[in-house]
């Protein structure tokens, strides 16, 4: 990574700046452009350039590229509320779309020509076989998903026409935080589990509700994929090797699922603690079970999770939110 200098889009952002943390520790240059309505200041390490701006901004956008010359860019910067999609389909699928398009094409006109795509498993909707093997049909349930996958395609135009070589990467449930406890998550709302049953546990956040106990799963609550921010952010490095010449759409997820019951007993367990929960009814659009085959990742990049075990995810997400019950806000 020495001597490459990059872009990240919503790199103040929780699994931006986990990438943001390996590329400098790889002794990259990095650049992040955030407009800090989700992420934080101090979640960006000392020594990167902070440009505070929206993407929305092309002639910003066409500045920074001018500016800098990029080996690649990395777009993590997106509206990513699945409910939220829902109550307002039409912004989601435009405001990603052209948001996304805009940092594209100002990366295609400044000639720096790879892109790596935070996308998500919601492309896959309710699947018909799990793991959901890289090749399987994309047919989002969710505007968030569907305005995912209306970038991907426009990718496809760009890579076909502009010899723009993207990396589309499907994430499955990203969890945890920096294992040395320097940045982790931090969102409002949130809507992940992991810290909603540690909030829960430290009595930050209320007594966790758990939607649905009736799906088809052994202990009859939803089963999903937990990839840590850090596999994560290896498999962003690991890709860039693999777009000479060609694009590449890959899932990252642990390959193993565990359900909210099971994450509820990792939190009390790593704790210490007990997770105060209640049960609601099922959540219109959630399927039962998503866990992802990352076959075609493994052996095209070599990568593979050194966080599968739940347990050493929760541990690093734990760390991160019992020395910092409000986030960001309480590094000093
Ligand atoms: N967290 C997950 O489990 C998960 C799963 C699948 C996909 N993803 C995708 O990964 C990406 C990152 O997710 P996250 O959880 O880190 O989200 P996040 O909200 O923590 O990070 C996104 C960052 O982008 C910034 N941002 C948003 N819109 C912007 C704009 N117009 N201009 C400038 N900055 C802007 C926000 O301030 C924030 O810092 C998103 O694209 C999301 O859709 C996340």
């Amino acid at each position: 990574m020495q001597g490459r200098r990059f872009l990240v889009t919503g790199g103040a952002g929780y699994v931006g700046s986990h990438l943001v943390l390996t590329l400098v520790e790889r002794g990259a240059e990095v650049v992040v452009i955030d407009d800090l309505r989700q992420g934080h200041r101090a979640a960006v390490p000392p020594g990167v350039a902070l440009i505070e701006e929206s993407i929305a901004d092309r002639r910003r956008l066409a500045e920074v590229f001018a500016a800098w010359r990029f080996d690649a860019v990395f777009h993590f910067a997106a509206l990513s509320l699945v409910g939220e999609s829902m109550r307002d389909p039409l912004r989601y699928c435009s405001e990603n779309l052209s948001t996304s398009l805009a940092v594209a094409d100002a990366a295609v006109k400044a000639g720096c020509l790879r892109f790596v795509l935070s996308s998500t498993a919601a492309l896959f909707g309710n699947p018909k076989q799990v793991p959901i093997p890289e090749e399987a049909e994309l047919a989002p349930t969710n505007a968030y998903g569907d305005s995912k996958l209306m970038v991907e395609k426009a990718l496809g135009w760009a890579d076909q026409v502009h010899g723009l070589r993207s990396a589309c990467l499907r994430y499955f449930n990203a969890a945890g935080a920096d294992p040395a406890g320097r940045i982790g998550e931090d969102h409002e709302p949130e809507s992940h589990l992991i810290p909603l049953a540690i909030g829960a546990a430290l009595g930050t956040r209320p007594p966790l509700t758990v939607f649905g106990t009736d799906y088809p799963t052994p202990d009859g609550t939803c089963i999903r994929d937990y990839v840590h921010v850090l596999d994560l952010a290896d498999a962003h490095v690991r890709v860039l090797d693999r777009l000479d010449g060609r694009s590449v759409r890959y899932n990252v997820g642990n390959g193993t699922g565990y359900s909210v019951k099971q994450v509820i007993e990792a939190v009390e367990r790593v704790s210490g603690r007990a997770v105060p929960h209640g049960f609601g009814p099922r959540r219109a659009g959630d399927p039962s079970v998503l866990v992802a085959s990352s076959a075609k990742l493994r052996a095209e990049t070599g990568w593979a999770p050194r966080y599968a075990a739940l347990d050493d995810i929760v541990r690093t997400a734990w760390a991160w939110h019992s020395a910092h019950p409000r986030g960001f806000a309480d590094r000093g």
